[in-house]
């Protein structure tokens, strides 16, 4: 199996380009089934899951050309298919979004349940809520769910949800955004790749407003046309080099990135003693000293990402004095990669919901394995901190969110391979 050999030791220096935003592009490629044309989609990113949801996509009927410049022309007009390929849909979680665009656009919808990262139990009962809600009748076994209309058909609702969801938002702005009325989703997550989404369906000729607050409302449009549209900068991937660079140390320009989406990041890295600095659409960050101790908790968007807490963890490992991480998301979610750690010497105490992490001087190198992607890209920048060589395995997870990963960091001076066996 396919694995990484890191020496670690250097220190990361150059300039780093940001790719299209995972997240969002796992929505709105599926959201190109709601149009009746073509649509020329930008900067998405050449990861696995984008490959997959397009290979999905292709077996229904679609039509996709990629470009070499990471443009993606997609035309869904001619599916007709509403059951897609099961084994694929197994192997991501966004395929769920299928659920939504197929309900949508056809009424109707077979899916097989979702696979992807499970570090956590990751429930879609509020997926559930928002189609019967939409009128929808909904047949949901422990292998797949089956949407239909019910009997008064679907018709707009207003869905206030238990949790800020982000799937279940993107999942009813999908299934809303051509069914007559108006939708209106509250508590809605407000995450960037929300506010993307609505911004592509509502170039393309949605009603949708308010995304990025927590109502968002959708007033249902006949129909959709063709039209361009580009996809944001990937936070959680700009958040992953700016984490590398807190730990090895270095001077790394971060470019194509929303500096805004990266606020509660970069505030935190700078309380830990790294220099940022904020242009337009770049972050400089800067890390000479010894970082120091910081208190973190994850909560949904504006707040400090999930999807960031084993990256800061690493910088915590590596600080002076004792830090405190706390997981309000996914509760198991240091499960996939703290042990890993302490096996490279980190120090990390775990009581429920928090972790305590003793800071160490240094991180030694070692044989350890990724269970999910961002704890995988944690172990890549302990690699890159530690001394010695550390070997990742089970980089697929990793391959599944960061687009040329070894290229980039070789850039920046990082000595990482990539091993086939
Ligand atoms: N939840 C429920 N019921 C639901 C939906 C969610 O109980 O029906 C709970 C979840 O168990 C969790 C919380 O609500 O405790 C938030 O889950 P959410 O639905 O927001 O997460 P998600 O849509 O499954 C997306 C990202 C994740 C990211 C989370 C949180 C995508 C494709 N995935 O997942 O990204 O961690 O939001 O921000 O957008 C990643 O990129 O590595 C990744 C895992």
């Amino acid at each position: 199996m396919a694995r990484y050999e890191i020496h670690g030791g250097n220190p990361l220096n150059g300039t780093v380009t940001i790719s299209g935003a995972k997240n969002a592009a796992v929505a709105i490629l599926p959201a190109a089934l709601l149009v009746s044309g073509k649509c020329r989609i930008e900067n998405v990113p050449d990861i696995s899951d984008v490959r997959i949801m397009m290979d999905i996509l292709a077996g229904m009927g679609a039509k996709i050309l990629s470009a070499p410049d990471g443009a993606v022309e997609i035309d869904c007009s001619n599916v007709q298919c509403t059951r897609p390929d099961r084994e694929l849909v197994r192997k991501m979680r966004a395929s769920y979004y299928l659920m939504g665009a197929l309900l949508g656009r056809f009424g109707k919808a077979h899916v097989a349940l979702p696979g992807g990262c499970n570090f956590a139990s990751r429930p879609i009962d509020q997926h559930i809520k928002g189609f019967l809600a939409l009128g929808a009748e909904v047949d949901e076994t422990a292998d797949y769910v089956a949407l239909s209309p019910g009997e008064e058909g679907l018709r707009g609702s207003r869905i206030s949800l238990d949790m800020a969801s982000v799937g279940a938002t993107v999942n009813i702005m999908l299934a809303a955004t051509l069914i007559p009325g108006q939708t209106v989703i509250e508590n809605a997550a407000k995450e960037p790749h929300i506010v993307d989404l609505a911004n592509f369906l509502n170039t393309m000729g949605a009603r949708i407003t308010g995304a990025g607050t927590d109502t968002v409302k959708i007033r249902g449009v006949n129909s959709l046309k063709g039209g361009t549209y580009a996809i944001i900068p990937d936070q959680i991937e700009a958040g992953t080099y700016m984490a590398a660079v807190a730990a090895a140390g270095g001077n790394v320009l971060v470019q194509n990135v929303i500096p805004k989406h990266m606020e509660c990041i970069t505030s935190k890295l700078r309380e830990m003693g790294a220099r940022v600095i904020n242009y337009d659409d770049s972050i400089r960050i800067i890390r000479t000293g010894k970082l120091r101790q910081t208190t973190v908790k994850t909560r949904p968007y504006p707040g400090f990402p999930t999807d960031m807490q084993a990256q800061v963890c690493v910088c915590m490992a590596l600080a002076g004095g004792v830090s405190r991480l706390t997981e309000s998301v996914y509760e198991t979610r240091f499960f996939g990669y703290c042990t890993e750690l302490e096996s490279m010497g980190a120090s990390i105490w775990i009581n429920g919901k928090t972790a305590t992490i003793t800071g160490v001087d240094r991180l030694y190198g070692a044989t350890v394995c990724a269970h999910d992607l961002r704890a995988g890209a944690a172990l890549v920048i302990a690699g890159l901190a530690a001394e010695g060589t550390t070997f990742v395995e089970h980089i697929h997870f990793i391959e599944r969110g960061y687009e040329n990963l070894v290229q980039k960091l070789t850039a920046l001076g990082a000595d990482i391979r990539r091993l086939d066996n």
